[in-house]
């Protein structure tokens, strides 16, 4: 298993390119089970979840094609036919929102058996809301032995469905089924994620009629068929988030391009308030921080526009050598609160209770070996690694590799001393 070292201590001085965004391209590649044309995908992240979908898609009947463009990495998808309609556990387990291609297969064949993803590390993450979307839409819904049955042999038809809570997947995958349903759907209370627009932007390209996307209520006007079509993926804005929060944690000057800075604008106020330069451009933002001791802050996670769950471990580190006592409120996942004993290894002061945690800032953190269990976690531990003294190890770096494309590569190029140890065996693994 490989590992992550860092030597922290080094200002970050330079420019980062940001990628694709890991949450939109895995949403837009289900996409392409909804046509037997191409759908030509760019700016695309070359990331473990984007493989992990690719091979699932492949198995459905995908046939995908990974190039470089004009513009950088391009994906096209090309499923002429389903040649199968299952997607099995081992394949969904390795990357949850597989579980998003079940709306599309059904959608274009009128059924499909797909694995239920189970929980993870953030929590028990059900997806009662999707199977309660598409019965809504006229799928038949049965459960056993840990796989959705769905049917539909008549095709789905427009249904009025609004959501108990905002829900990203549930939303997305509604989308995803509706657009080939018959007559009109309407979705009230939907997530207005930047990744839910830029599903909706594809999918008209691709000739759905939705309105709406980026606000809470959708509507669907069903079409009998969808085309091919090119679509540019959004950059990441937890990506985004991550490198500025690394820069004002590290300390220097880094500019963040290819990129938006009004999709984090929630984080980038906090930031502002707790004593972080920030410059915002077209095409991005730069990050400035000097030598002097930051002001502790208050977030709570909320759906977009809101402060992002993605970025709350990551602002957690920030956290940890602020002057004063920040309380970080996580209202969106039960249990995403795994970092905190970890950055508590490199000596910062946290408690948490419940869905709270009282970060006390402390005058500096020192290098350890510290693991992380999911995706934003082991990020947060990379960026404390970067301003604590000494070295840190990060373990389990696979969860990086899901979800940041060539993060020791950028973050080496702003000056940061971190290397990767390939493969030396972890027995925690
Ligand atoms: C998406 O997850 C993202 N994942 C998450 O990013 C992100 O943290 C989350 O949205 C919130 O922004 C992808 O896009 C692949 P939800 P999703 O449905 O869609 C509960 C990362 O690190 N819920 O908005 O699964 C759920 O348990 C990941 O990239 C139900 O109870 O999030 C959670 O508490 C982590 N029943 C809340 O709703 C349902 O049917 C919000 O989840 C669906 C959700």
């Amino acid at each position: 298993m490989d590992r992550i070292a860092i030597t922290g201590g080094v200002p970050l001085h330079g420019e980062i390119a940001i990628s694709g965004a890991k949450n939109s391209a895995i949403k837009l590649m289900a996409a392409s089970l909804l046509t037997d044309e191409p759908l030509r995908l760019t700016n695309m992240p070359r990331l473990a979840d984007t493989r992990f979908l690719g091979r699932l898609l492949q198995r459905l009947g995908t046939e995908l094609v990974e190039q470089t463009g004009e513009a950088g990495a391009e994906t096209v998808l090309h499923t002429r036919e389903i040649v199968s309609g299952i997607a099995p556990y081992d394949l969904v387990r390795q990357m949850r929102a597989s579980f998003n291609v079940l709306g599309p297969l059904i959608a274009r064949t009128g059924q499909a058996k797909v694995s239920l993803p189970g929980g993870c590390t953030i929590g028990a993450r059900p997806v009662d809301l999707h199977l309660e979307a598409l019965r809504a839409l006229g799928a038949t819904i049965d459960l056993h032995e840990g796989y959705v049955y769905a049917q539909a042999p008549r095709g789905l038809s427009g249904a009025e469905i609004r959501f108990p809570f905002v829900s990203v997947g549930a939303t997305e995958h509604t989308l995803l089924a509706a657009v080939l349903a018959r007559g009109q759907t309407v979705l009230h209370n939907a997530a207005a994620e930047p990744e839910i627009e830029d599903l909706a932007v594809c999918l008209n390209a691709m000739g759905a009629r939705i309105s709406g996307a980026g606000t809470s209520s959708l509507v669907i006007e069903g079409v009998d068929r969808l085309h091919g079509t090119t679509h540019a993926v959004i950059p990441d804005r937890i990506e985004t988030g991550t490198y500025a929060l690394a820069a004002a944690m590290a300390g220097g000057e880094v500019r963040l391009t290819a990129t938006r800075s009004d999709f984090i604008a929630a984080l980038l106020d906090r930031m502002e308030e707790a004593g972080v330069g920030v410059e915002r451009h077209e095409d991005g933002v730069t990050i400035r921080r000097g030598p002097e001791r930051l002001r502790a802050v208050e977030i709570e996670t909320d759906p977009y526009p809101g402060f992002a769950t993605d970025l709350q471990a990551q602002f957690m580190a920030l956290m940890t050598l602020a002057d004063g006592e920040s309380v970080i409120r996580e209202t969106i996942f039960e249990n995403r609160f795994m970092h905190a004993p970890e950055l508590s290894r490199l000596g910062a002061d946290i408690s948490v209770s419940g869905g709270e945690a009282r970060v006390r800032g402390v005058e500096a953190l020192e290098g350890a070996q510290v693991m992380a269990t999911d995706l934003r976690a082991s990020v947060s531990l990379v960026i404390a690694g970067l301003a604590a003294r000494g070295e840190t190890v990060v373990n389990r770096v696979y969860h990086l590799d899901r979800g940041f494309e060539r993060l020791e590569a950028k973050l080496s190029a702003c000056g940061a001393r971190i290397h990767r140890i390939v493969g030396d065996g972890d027995p925690e693994d």
